[in-house]
Protein backbone atom coordinates (compact mmCIF):
# COMPACT_ATOMS: atom_id res chain seq x y z
CA UNK A 1 0.00 0.00 0.00
CA UNK A 2 1.22 3.22 -0.68
CA UNK A 3 -0.82 5.84 1.12
CA UNK A 4 0.66 7.62 4.05
CA UNK A 5 -0.57 7.26 6.81
CA UNK A 6 -1.57 9.58 10.14
CA UNK A 7 -0.58 7.98 13.30
CA UNK A 8 -1.80 8.98 16.86
CA UNK A 9 0.25 8.97 19.86
CA UNK A 10 -1.26 8.85 23.19
CA UNK A 11 0.58 10.91 25.69
CA UNK A 12 -2.14 11.59 28.29
CA UNK A 13 -0.68 9.60 31.01
CA UNK A 14 0.24 10.49 34.44
CA UNK A 15 3.35 7.82 34.66
CA UNK A 16 2.23 7.06 38.49
CA UNK A 17 4.45 3.55 38.41
CA UNK A 18 7.69 5.46 37.29
CA UNK A 19 6.85 7.83 40.49
CA UNK A 20 9.07 11.02 38.87
CA UNK A 21 8.43 14.71 38.99
CA UNK A 22 6.88 15.00 35.63
CA UNK A 23 4.97 12.64 33.38
CA UNK A 24 7.17 9.97 32.36
CA UNK A 25 7.06 10.89 28.61
CA UNK A 26 8.62 14.37 29.49
CA UNK A 27 11.76 12.94 31.12
CA UNK A 28 14.92 13.30 29.98
CA UNK A 29 16.42 10.24 27.59
CA UNK A 30 19.71 10.80 25.66
CA UNK A 31 19.72 14.44 25.91
CA UNK A 32 16.09 14.88 24.96
CA UNK A 33 12.63 14.23 26.07
CA UNK A 34 11.49 10.69 25.87
CA UNK A 35 8.85 11.96 23.79
CA UNK A 36 11.00 13.63 21.46
CA UNK A 37 12.65 10.31 20.53
CA UNK A 38 9.14 8.36 19.82
CA UNK A 39 7.93 11.23 17.70
CA UNK A 40 11.02 11.92 15.72
CA UNK A 41 11.26 7.70 14.98
CA UNK A 42 7.75 8.14 14.10
CA UNK A 43 8.33 11.50 11.81
CA UNK A 44 11.38 10.02 10.24
CA UNK A 45 9.74 6.73 8.68
CA UNK A 46 8.57 7.12 5.43
CA UNK A 47 5.22 5.93 5.67
CA UNK A 48 3.70 8.36 8.03
CA UNK A 49 2.02 11.22 6.33
CA UNK A 50 1.62 13.24 10.43
CA UNK A 51 1.39 13.06 13.82
CA UNK A 52 -1.39 13.42 15.97
CA UNK A 53 -0.17 13.97 19.95
CA UNK A 54 -2.70 13.46 22.78
CA UNK A 55 -1.83 15.46 25.65
CA UNK A 56 -3.21 15.46 29.20
CA UNK A 57 -5.60 18.74 29.68
CA UNK A 58 -2.81 20.22 32.48
CA UNK A 59 -0.04 19.21 30.44
CA UNK A 60 2.69 22.00 30.83
CA UNK A 61 5.69 19.93 29.38
CA UNK A 62 4.58 19.77 25.74
CA UNK A 63 7.17 21.75 24.30
CA UNK A 64 5.05 23.35 21.59
CA UNK A 65 6.41 21.03 18.49
CA UNK A 66 4.34 21.43 15.53
CA UNK A 67 6.60 19.91 12.53
CA UNK A 68 9.15 17.22 12.15
CA UNK A 69 11.11 16.24 9.51
CA UNK A 70 8.95 18.37 7.24
CA UNK A 71 5.66 16.63 8.64
CA UNK A 72 2.92 18.33 10.91
CA UNK A 73 2.69 17.40 14.25
CA UNK A 74 -0.60 18.23 15.70
CA UNK A 75 -2.20 18.11 19.25
CA UNK A 76 -5.37 17.25 21.18
CA UNK A 77 -6.65 17.04 24.73
CA UNK A 78 -6.77 13.41 26.09
CA UNK A 79 -9.05 11.41 28.44
CA UNK A 80 -9.53 9.70 32.15
CA UNK A 81 -8.04 6.38 30.14
CA UNK A 82 -5.44 5.70 27.32
CA UNK A 83 -8.84 4.60 24.97
CA UNK A 84 -10.49 7.88 25.79
CA UNK A 85 -7.27 9.59 24.54
CA UNK A 86 -6.75 7.94 21.60
CA UNK A 87 -10.31 8.46 21.05
CA UNK A 88 -10.04 12.27 21.53
CA UNK A 89 -6.46 11.79 18.73
CA UNK A 90 -8.95 10.24 16.33
CA UNK A 91 -11.71 12.41 16.58
CA UNK A 92 -8.81 15.11 15.83
CA UNK A 93 -7.54 13.88 12.80
CA UNK A 94 -7.50 16.23 9.84
CA UNK A 95 -10.18 16.13 7.57
CA UNK A 96 -8.30 14.30 5.16
CA UNK A 97 -8.12 11.01 6.74
CA UNK A 98 -11.36 9.21 6.00
CA UNK A 99 -12.85 6.65 7.08
CA UNK A 100 -11.89 3.87 5.34
CA UNK A 101 -8.10 4.46 5.25
CA UNK A 102 -5.90 2.92 7.81
CA UNK A 103 -4.36 5.36 10.86
CA UNK A 104 -1.37 3.89 13.55
CA UNK A 105 -1.55 4.35 17.12
CA UNK A 106 1.71 4.68 19.14
CA UNK A 107 2.63 4.97 22.60
CA UNK A 108 4.47 7.83 22.75
CA UNK A 109 6.55 5.47 26.19
CA UNK A 110 7.84 3.81 23.53
CA UNK A 111 10.79 5.24 22.10
CA UNK A 112 12.66 2.17 20.49
CA UNK A 113 10.36 1.45 18.32
CA UNK A 114 12.23 0.23 14.60
CA UNK A 115 11.84 1.70 11.45
CA UNK A 116 11.58 -2.09 9.89
CA UNK A 117 8.94 -3.12 11.73
CA UNK A 118 6.85 -0.64 11.48
CA UNK A 119 7.23 -1.38 7.74
CA UNK A 120 6.34 -4.56 8.46
CA UNK A 121 3.16 -3.34 10.32
CA UNK A 122 2.04 -1.43 7.56
CA UNK A 123 2.58 -3.84 4.98
CA UNK A 124 0.74 -6.77 6.64
CA UNK A 125 -2.05 -5.76 8.51
CA UNK A 126 -3.25 -3.58 5.26
CA UNK A 127 -3.71 -6.91 4.03
CA UNK A 128 -5.90 -8.09 6.62
CA UNK A 129 -8.64 -6.44 9.60
CA UNK A 130 -5.34 -4.55 10.82
CA UNK A 131 -3.13 -5.29 13.15
CA UNK A 132 -0.69 -5.28 15.77
CA UNK A 133 3.03 -5.10 16.37
CA UNK A 134 3.71 -8.13 19.43
CA UNK A 135 6.24 -10.90 20.09
CA UNK A 136 5.28 -14.78 21.17
CA UNK A 137 5.63 -15.49 25.10
CA UNK A 138 9.13 -16.54 25.50
CA UNK A 139 9.18 -17.00 28.92
CA UNK A 140 7.33 -19.94 31.23
CA UNK A 141 4.27 -18.61 31.96
CA UNK A 142 2.89 -18.70 35.98
CA UNK A 143 -0.57 -18.47 37.11
CA UNK A 144 -0.14 -16.90 40.90
CA UNK A 145 -2.53 -16.81 43.97
CA UNK A 146 -2.56 -13.06 45.96
CA UNK A 147 0.51 -14.35 47.89
CA UNK A 148 2.84 -14.47 44.69
CA UNK A 149 3.06 -18.87 45.44
CA UNK A 150 2.97 -20.02 41.83
CA UNK A 151 -0.38 -22.35 41.76
CA UNK A 152 -0.07 -23.31 38.01
CA UNK A 153 1.96 -23.42 34.49
CA UNK A 154 -0.28 -21.82 32.02
CA UNK A 155 0.40 -23.04 28.58
CA UNK A 156 2.51 -20.48 26.49
CA UNK A 157 1.47 -21.49 22.98
CA UNK A 158 -0.54 -19.29 20.99
CA UNK A 159 0.20 -16.61 23.81
CA UNK A 160 1.45 -13.11 22.66
CA UNK A 161 2.53 -9.65 24.49
CA UNK A 162 1.08 -7.00 22.20
CA UNK A 163 2.74 -3.60 21.49
CA UNK A 164 2.35 -0.60 19.59
CA UNK A 165 1.99 0.40 17.15
CA UNK A 166 -1.27 -0.41 16.40
CA UNK A 167 -3.02 -0.10 12.86
CA UNK A 168 -7.28 -0.17 12.12
CA UNK A 169 -9.46 1.57 10.03
CA UNK A 170 -10.09 5.14 11.75
CA UNK A 171 -14.00 4.35 11.10
CA UNK A 172 -13.88 0.74 12.49
CA UNK A 173 -11.55 2.00 15.22
CA UNK A 174 -13.90 4.64 16.76
CA UNK A 175 -17.12 2.86 16.32
CA UNK A 176 -15.26 -0.11 18.37
CA UNK A 177 -13.92 2.04 20.69
CA UNK A 178 -16.96 4.14 21.09
CA UNK A 179 -18.87 1.00 21.71
CA UNK A 180 -16.38 -0.30 24.87
CA UNK A 181 -16.67 3.59 25.93
CA UNK A 182 -20.79 3.19 26.15
CA UNK A 183 -20.32 0.20 27.95
CA UNK A 184 -17.49 1.41 30.59
CA UNK A 185 -15.50 -1.57 29.48
CA UNK A 186 -11.59 -0.83 30.32
CA UNK A 187 -9.78 -1.93 27.15
CA UNK A 188 -5.85 -2.01 27.35
CA UNK A 189 -5.20 -1.59 23.52
CA UNK A 190 -6.56 -0.83 20.67
CA UNK A 191 -6.58 -4.48 19.36
CA UNK A 192 -8.58 -5.34 22.65
CA UNK A 193 -11.64 -3.02 21.25
CA UNK A 194 -11.26 -4.70 17.93
CA UNK A 195 -11.96 -7.93 18.95
CA UNK A 196 -15.09 -7.04 21.10
CA UNK A 197 -16.29 -5.33 17.68
CA UNK A 198 -15.90 -8.74 15.61
CA UNK A 199 -12.44 -8.25 14.01
CA UNK A 200 -9.18 -10.34 14.56
CA UNK A 201 -6.41 -7.94 14.30
CA UNK A 202 -3.07 -9.52 12.57
CA UNK A 203 0.05 -10.09 15.05
CA UNK A 204 2.97 -8.70 13.35
CA UNK A 205 5.71 -10.23 15.06
CA UNK A 206 8.13 -7.20 15.92
CA UNK A 207 11.55 -6.69 18.12
CA UNK A 208 10.94 -7.22 21.89
CA UNK A 209 13.65 -4.09 22.39
CA UNK A 210 9.84 -1.95 21.79
CA UNK A 211 9.63 -1.46 25.31
CA UNK A 212 7.15 0.77 26.87
CA UNK A 213 9.06 2.69 29.11
CA UNK A 214 7.20 2.55 32.59
CA UNK A 215 9.75 2.17 35.42
CA UNK A 216 12.72 3.50 36.22
CA UNK A 217 15.04 0.29 35.07
CA UNK A 218 13.23 0.79 32.24
CA UNK A 219 14.60 4.84 31.65
CA UNK A 220 18.27 3.10 31.60
CA UNK A 221 17.34 0.23 29.39
CA UNK A 222 15.83 2.56 27.07
CA UNK A 223 18.90 4.36 26.81
CA UNK A 224 20.89 2.11 25.83
CA UNK A 225 18.43 0.45 23.21
CA UNK A 226 17.64 3.89 21.43
CA UNK A 227 21.93 4.30 20.81
CA UNK A 228 21.70 0.53 18.88
CA UNK A 229 18.58 0.24 17.56
CA UNK A 230 17.16 2.63 14.18
N1 LIG B 1 -1.99 7.49 28.04
C1 LIG B 1 -2.86 8.47 27.57
N2 LIG B 1 -3.98 8.78 28.30
C2 LIG B 1 -4.25 8.16 29.46
C3 LIG B 1 -3.38 7.16 29.94
C4 LIG B 1 -2.25 6.83 29.19
O1 LIG B 1 -2.62 9.06 26.52
N3 LIG B 1 -5.34 8.52 30.14
C5 LIG B 1 -0.76 7.19 27.27
C6 LIG B 1 0.51 7.34 28.07
O2 LIG B 1 0.94 8.72 28.08
C7 LIG B 1 1.48 6.40 27.38
C8 LIG B 1 0.55 5.33 26.78
O3 LIG B 1 -0.78 5.84 26.86
O4 LIG B 1 2.18 7.03 26.32
C9 LIG B 1 0.68 4.01 27.52
O5 LIG B 1 0.21 4.16 28.86
P1 LIG B 1 1.06 3.82 30.16
O6 LIG B 1 2.37 3.22 29.80
O7 LIG B 1 0.17 3.11 31.11
O8 LIG B 1 1.41 5.30 30.71
P2 LIG B 1 0.83 6.03 32.00
O9 LIG B 1 -0.63 5.77 32.12
O10 LIG B 1 1.30 7.43 31.93
O11 LIG B 1 1.64 5.30 33.17
P3 LIG B 1 1.03 4.66 34.51
O12 LIG B 1 0.03 3.60 34.05
O13 LIG B 1 2.20 4.10 35.24
O14 LIG B 1 0.36 5.79 35.25
MG1 LIG C 1 -1.37 3.76 32.41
Amino acid sequence: MSRLLWCVVPAAGRGTRMGADCPKQYLPLAGKPLIVHTLERLAAHPRIAGLLVVLGAQDEHWPGITALHGKQVSTAVGGAERSDSVLAGLDALPSEVGDGDFVLVHDAARPCVREADITRLVDRAAQADGGLLGAPLRDTLKRADEDGHSLATEPREQRWRAFTPQMFRRGELVSALRAVALDGRPVSDEAMAMELAGFRPLLVEGAEDNIKVTTAADLALAEFLLARTA
